[in-house]
């Protein structure tokens, strides 16, 4: 039998390596953690978005008392940038998570599974691989789209 090596590159730095607009992204999406209504996992989670446009718009996590009820910030944000303008590309996506303390997480936060695959669809949707900015105050990742966090992935197109 073979084996096949899966390999995935992605680039690490500090913030002001970043673009001014990559910065912002960030920084809203920090902002965004503080409106975050997670009363039952007490992790804060923000993401921003930047369209092709050039409109950014940000969202976090809403939970529920009924677990499965509650969403991710990275869908929340997907979704509402997908139903506010259905026609226009996500550029960039900008993740930032608060842990228990109510500190800025040191490490970056990766999407869950299930928002990978909503990234998918988004690319999909974009036509184009979205700049992915995860936040962590040790340093920050970049992910040029989605496939590096998402091998053999599901895509019917
Ligand atoms: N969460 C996100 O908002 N994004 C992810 O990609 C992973 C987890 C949220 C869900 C839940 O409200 C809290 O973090 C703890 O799992």
């Amino acid at each position: 039998m073979q084996e096949l090596e899966l390999k995935s590159k992605i680039k690490v730095c500090q913030l002001d390596e970043l673009t001014a607009e990559e910065q912002h992204l960030i920084q809203l999406s920090i902002d965004a953690t503080n409106r975050s209504y997670a009363p039952y996992s007490k992790f804060h989670v923000g993401a921003a978005v930047r369209l092709d446009n050039g409109i950014e718009l940000s969202g976090c996590n809403q939970e529920n008392a009924a677990f499965p009820s509650g969403l991710c910030a990275e869908r929340t944000t997907l979704f509402y940038a997908g139903a506010q303008y259905p026609d226009v590309p996500v550029r960039m996506l900008a993740i930032a998570a608060r842990g228990t303390d109510g500190e800025l997480t040191d490490e970056p936060t990766g999407p869950c599974g299930a928002c990978r695959q909503v990234i998918i669809e988004s690319e999909v949707r974009a036509k184009q691989p979205i700049r992915i900015l995860l936040y962590g105050r040790k340093h920050i990742y970049v992910i040029e789209g989605i496939r590096p966090l998402m091998p053999l992935s599901f895509s019917e197109f």
